[in-house]
């Protein structure tokens, strides 16, 4: 994982208030819960007196209360209530406070601060989707894999003509031009792919080919945006759940007419359309190996997979710095 950044990991809109759900991500069991207030808070989901998952409890007066013997804990994971030692206990109990993390709402995202210490930035989301008028539905897929391998599908050009033949890829255009490759900042990435029947040509190189309006736009760490009109946009994004586990959270963002429950209901249809779509990236994508992304892994990359290898150089070059700034910090605690 890359550290320092904020990972969407959920759909807030699926914790209503005094509700807790518990959920794994980035390899942690968590507990989110919603407070009366609205706020939404998250700890480790592991009670700190006999283990007891507390996403199995309630939450009662802004605090989570585990299923098993009734301690409480605050939006911060602090201890408040040890039933059996009395209401008035005086005792110490911060023995029991629970690991807390920091997490933000943004554009009915849970975002979730993969990081050292406190954030030192705010989630950076895609602005286009702040539009009112963009109606959405979204459909979550659990795939097999490391979210790497999901994100790779998602700017693989070269596919199209095979895995979606009868869908999308449809034309038999086996000739990838470019693919044109151009970071917007030094963590978005965009890319289109540019593909033609094949009478014998070469390629174009990715100088000669250009960024369609139809294009791909990727955020790292986890976030993409398929901008097909100004009216129709498919966004994507990727969980890691662990390891070999992700989640594909695909919305299906539209203005069509610009009444709402008219284009409500078009998402709707579109979410489903798009799931056939992704169900013909998932039966190939989970047979890949290894299940897990990183720059040397024994593949022979071609030209059309330049987008991806953008991708993969970037993450392992904001790993790297991560690493290096977690040595000096070693160095300097010693
Ligand atoms: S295990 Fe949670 S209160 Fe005992
Ligand atoms: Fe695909």
């Amino acid at each position: 994982m890359i550290k320092n950044f904020w990972y969407a990991i959920y759909n807030g809109k699926k914790v209503k208030k005094n509700e807790v759900v518990a959920i794994k991500r980035l390899g942690l069991n968590l507990s989110l819960f919603r407070d009366s207030k609205g706020g939404l808070h998250c700890v480790t989901d592991k009670c700190a007196h006999r283990g007891a998952s507390l996403g199995r409890g309630t939450v009662k007066n802004d605090c989570l209360k585990c299923p098993f013997h009734g301690i409480e804990y605050d939006s911060e994971g602090k201890c408040t209530i040890v039933p059996s030692e009395g209401i008035n206990s005086e005792k110490d109990f911060s023995r029991f406070n629970l690991k807390h993390y920091f997490i933000r709402e943004k554009q009915d995202m849970v975002f979730f601060w993969y990081g050292d210490g406190e954030p030192t930035k705010e989630p950076d989301t895609f602005e286009v989707l702040d539009d009112k008028n963009l109606q959405f539905s979204e459909r979550v897929d659990h795939w097999k894999v490391d979210y790497s391998r999901v994100i790779e599908n998602q700017l693989d050009v070269s596919h199209l003509p095979f895995v979606h033949h009868n869908t999308i890829g449809r034309g038999n255009k086996t000739i990838s031009n470019g693919p044109k490759t151009i970071w917007l900042d030094e963590n978005t990435l965009q890319t289109s792919a540019n593909n033609e029947v094949d009478h014998g040509q070469t390629p174009k190189s990715g100088e000669e080919s250009v960024i369609k309006s139809t294009n791909l736009t990727f955020k790292y760490p986890n976030m993409w945006l398929n901008t097909i009109s100004d009216k129709l946009k498919v966004f994507a994004y990727f969980v890691p759940i662990d390891e070999e586990n992700a989640l594909l959270c695909l919305r299906f963002y539209n203005k069509f007419t610009g009444i709402a429950p008219i284009d409500s209901f078009i998402s709707v249809i579109g979410k489903y359309a798009n799931g056939v779509i992704q169900n013909q990236d998932k039966r190939v994508v989970e047979t890949q190996l290894p299940k897990k992304t990183e720059m040397k892994i024994g593949e022979n990359l071609v030209q059309a997979d330049k987008p991806i290898i953008e991708y993969r150089k970037r993450r392992q070059k904001l790993k790297e710095e991560n690493n290096r700034k977690d040595e000096e910090k070693e160095e300097i605690s010693e």
